[in-house]
């Protein structure tokens, strides 16, 4: 198994929004050589600024060091053509969470990688199974879910499709371990475990406002200073982002055909609304630079 792992050299990492541009800073400060592809230039160089000064916080926190963060950046490369990932040796897909554009996306890296590439894709909500279809590649295909922000966080779910090699688990778990991270398997099931675990939870908060058993702070710091949780529940749906949360009960309620995965009914006005947390500067509570000034909604 060293062996074939010793053989990659390259990664690409097609999407370099919130998600990718995290996930290709972890693999180039290990020294990995990383392609990143993205749409448009403007989004590639966002994703380097991004990268730039997530570097020098860690330089400022003597992590690492000047000739670290620079080694770093030099083995970044960028490209808005997805034909250039074809000498990749192991791709990791960031993209949207849309269907469509990463039907469209494992379609075409199945035709432009060699066929003993494995693909890991980062989707949260969609099935790893029918994306390793359209990849024409199923035994080389895996679900790599990281989680925000990627350069902090343990945690890398390795979610098996029905039709997953156990060496292409293999190779996914040995790199994640590179990275340092924690990779946790779990097959292939709507939410997987981390959103099948957290997002009830978080519905079931938004509830206790709904019902006008208690407001926003009352319920946080129950979770807060009673349960150990660093962030309460509905600062942290806010944010995650309200809509995103919305759509990930969906995708449970839609899969297992289960009312106790019904989004609670408040959740479903805030985004209709439009107050979708941090991301709005109002949602539960309201928010500014990523840090939450008051109270918005009280029930
Ligand atoms: N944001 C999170 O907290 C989080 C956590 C875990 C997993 N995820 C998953 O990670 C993935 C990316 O999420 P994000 O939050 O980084 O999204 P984002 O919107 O920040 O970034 C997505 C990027 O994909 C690019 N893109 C769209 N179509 C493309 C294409 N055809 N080819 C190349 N690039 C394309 C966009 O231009 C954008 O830069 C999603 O599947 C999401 O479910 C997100």
């Amino acid at each position: 198994m060293s062996n074939i792992i010793g053989k990659i050299k390259k990664i690409g990492v097609i999407g370099t929004g919130t998600m990718g541009n995290g996930i290709a800073q972890v693999f180039a400060g290990i020294g990995y050589d990383v392609l990143m592809i993205d749409i448009k230039q403007e989004f590639l160089d966002r994703a380097r600024t991004s990268i730039d000064r997530s570097l020098q916080m860690m330089v400022k926190k003597e992590k690492i060091t000047t000739d670290d963060a620079r080694a770093v950046t030099n083995r970044l490369s960028m490209s808005v053509n997805l034909k250039d990932a074809r000498d990749c040796d192991f791709v990791v897909e960031a993209v949207s969470e849309n269907h469509e554009i990463k039907l469209d996306v494992h379609k075409r890296l199945g035709e432009i990688l060699r066929p003993e590439v494995v693909i890991g894709t980062n989707t949260s909500s969609i099935s790893i199974t029918m994306l390793a279809k359209a990849s024409g590649r199923p035994e080389r295909f895996i679900g790599m879910h990281f989680m925000n922000p990627v350069p902090v966080m343990k945690l890398v779910e390795v979610i098996r499709g029905m039709d997953t090699s156990d060496e292409t688990y293999r190779i996914t778990r040995e790199l994640t371990e590179k990275l340092e991270k924690v990779p946790v398997e779990v097959n292939d099931s709507p939410g997987f475990v981390s959103n099948r675990v957290l997002l009830p939870m978080l519905n079931e908060a938004i509830s206790c406002i709904h019902e006008g058993i208690a407001g926003p702070v009352e319920v946080d710091n129950v979770m807060k200073f009673g349960m150990a949780h660093p962030m309460g529940p509905i600062q942290l749906a806010d944010f995650i982002g309200l809509d995103i949360c919305l759509a990930i009960m969906n995708v449970l309620y839609d899969g297992f055909k289960d009312s106790k995965y019904r989004p609670c009914p408040l959740l479903v006005k805030m985004v209709e609304a439009g107050h979708l947390g941090d991301k709005t500067g109002k949602g539960f509570y309201t928010w500014e630079k990523h840090k939450v000034t008051g109270v918005h909604y009280n029930g």
